[in-house]
């Protein structure tokens, strides 16, 4: 793959029949991390933004959507939760929330680190190199900071206030801080080209990614983009495909945003290179205020469906789960 060329890549995309690519990334997946899936509970536990990202329902300008934050017991509450399903890693994700001070959110991962055995990934965005580095020291073993677009122009577009080269940079002080580093992006933006799709799938193998989330974009009603259409999951399988083919090493999930435009959505991005998939472990009374998207699947599941439904998953596509951590821990 390190010599598949960009217009290589577009045509791939760009073919309408090509079941060949799916397959193949199937294989190599199979081949560089075998048949187990690994299980990332995640808890969101803020959805307060300071950000204004046009594609997202969480960002500021939105005032319909209600507001919440976990305290930093609530927080440990729901780790302990994931704990008990046996799941390794706790993924605490929110919006870029200032509200939490660095020594609280540093207490709160040294505190599950010391009495939970898992990986603590952490997904709260742009952060100062001192943050990161001390977050890093307090315990956290991974970060995903989504470089959502690797096309400059669309990038500011989305995300105003905020800058392409600076989140490039970002996920190097991450690799230079000792964290497996999770990116990746969104398909079928608005202004989104298959050109651009293809440079950003030369980007995610050029980074070098531990982890490498790609979901579909889905317009969210209220925000600018509402109008847009959403990115087809066929689009999304062959980006995942590809990307398996980029990085044959790297932990993919089957993301809730893919399962989220086809109910079956997730059971084939495993068919196609995926190898991770991450429950919504957020306590039931907040999680539909964390609607990033509409219609986020598993919203009205207690943890324990949303168990039952990836195991259930899982076996019928005669894979197993994982019992490490799936990465370093
Ligand atoms: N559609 C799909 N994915 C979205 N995200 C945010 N908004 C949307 C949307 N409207 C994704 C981004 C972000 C992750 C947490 O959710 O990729 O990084």
């Amino acid at each position: 793959m390190n010599s598949f060329k960009k217009e290589e890549i577009v045509k791939h995309l760009t073919c309408n029949k090509n079941r060949n690519i799916l397959k193949e990334a199937d294989s190599i997946r199979k081949e560089h991390c075998g048949d187990e899936v690994h299980i990332r509970g995640i808890i969101e536990f803020s959805n307060y933004c300071k950000r204004d990202c046009l594609y997202c329902g969480l960002r500021k300008s939105n005032k319909k959507l209600t507001r919440y934050r976990m305290t930093a017991d609530e927080i440990f509450k729901a780790a302990r939760k994931v704990e008990e399903f046996k799941y390794k890693t706790i993924v605490l994700q929110s919006g870029e929330d200032d509200y939490y001070r660095i020594e609280e959110l540093c207490g709160l991962v040294k505190r599950i680190k010391k009495e939970i055995d898992c990986a603590v990934t952490l997904s709260i965005g742009e952060r100062t190199y001192d943050e990161y580095k001390q977050l890093r020291e307090a315990g956290a073993d991974r970060y995903l900071l989504k470089f959502e677009t690797s096309n400059k122009k669309l990038f500011v577009f989305l995300k105003p206030g905020s800058l392409y080269e600076k989140r490039l940079k970002r996920l190097e002080w991450l690799r230079d801080l000792g964290y497996q580093v999770g990116s990746g992006n969104m398909v079928g933006l608005p202004g989104q080209t298959l050109e651009m799709l293809a440079d950003d799938i030369l980007l995610m193998n050029k980074l070098d990614l531990d982890m490498i989330g790609i979901g579909p974009f889905i317009p969210h009603p209220d925000t600018p983009l509402w109008r847009f259409r959403e990115g087809t999951l066929e689009l999304t399988l062959k980006t995942i495909a590809l990307t398996r083919m980029a990085a044959p090493d790297a932990y993919i999930p089957a993301t809730t945003a893919a399962g989220s435009v086809d109910p079956a959505g997730r059971q084939k991005a495993l068919q196609c290179g995926a190898n991770v998939i991450m429950p919504n472990m957020t306590p039931q009374k907040y999680r539909k205020y964390y609607e990033i998207y509409p219609d986020k699947i598993c919203l009205n599941d207690q943890p324990g469906d949303c168990r039952m439904s990836i195991k259930t998953i899982i076996e019928s596509l005669g894979r197993n789960i994982a019992r490490g951590y799936g990465g370093q821990g």
